[in-house]
């Protein structure tokens, strides 16, 4: 079932007192990434709860790649990467945010989506949501349309989804 999929995955997610600084308590994926069980259940349940059809994932530097890529492929769809600033060739679009401890900006390349296609926005975690936002953004500036925004966890004391506006946004791991 889901539920029990779902708890598999959150069992397999560990939390760090104080990294990367005092009072953040930091949700770490590697013991999940590290059982290739969860990992492959996680990118199932990710892939079987989408509300509808897409034509492309956009996955966000540099843990929403880990799930974001593996969607798609199993998806037969293309994968879209957003990225840290300095990091892709060709023009890009650019957004700045605001971290939970930080600020930064992430861009995408301007010849990556065509207008009307149906994207699935994919990162690890929601926490603040402007690195979600950010990239909503972004997508919004190619013309493409955002069908949906998935997280493995979601931090969802600190309303994050308040970023994404209509944007539907559905996480697994849920916490306070
Ligand atoms: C983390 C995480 C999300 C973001 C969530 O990424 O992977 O992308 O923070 O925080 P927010 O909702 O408050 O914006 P980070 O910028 O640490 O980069 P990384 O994936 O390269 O570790
Ligand atoms: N990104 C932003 N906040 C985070 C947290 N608490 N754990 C892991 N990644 C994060």
């Amino acid at each position: 079932s889901v539920d029990a999929r779902v708890a598999k995955i959150s069992s397999l997610v560990r939390t760090i007192p104080d990294f990367p600084e005092p009072g953040v308590q930091f949700r770490d994926i590697t013991p999940l990434l590290a059982d290739p069980d969860g990992f492959r259940e996680t990118i199932d349940v990710l892939v079987g709860q989408l509300p509808g059809p897409i034509d492309v994932v956009v996955g966000i530097d540099s843990r929403g790649f880990l799930f974001g890529a593996p969607m798609a492929l199993q998806m037969d769809v293309g994968f879209v990467p957003v990225r840290k600033p300095g990091k892709l060739p060709a023009p890009v679009f650019e957004e700045d945010y605001l971290l939970e401890y930080g600020s930064s900006s992430l861009n995408i390349h301007r010849d990556a989506l065509r207008p009307g296609q149906r994207v699935l926005i994919v990162d690890d975690l929601l926490a603040t949501g402007g690195t979600l936002g950010a990239a909503a953004k972004l997508v919004a500036r190619e013309g493409a349309e955002i069908v949906h925004v998935e997280t493995v966890i979601e931090l969802a004391g600190l309303g994050g989804r308040k970023h994404l506006g209509e944007c539907g946004v559905t996480s697994y791991s849920s916490i306070l």
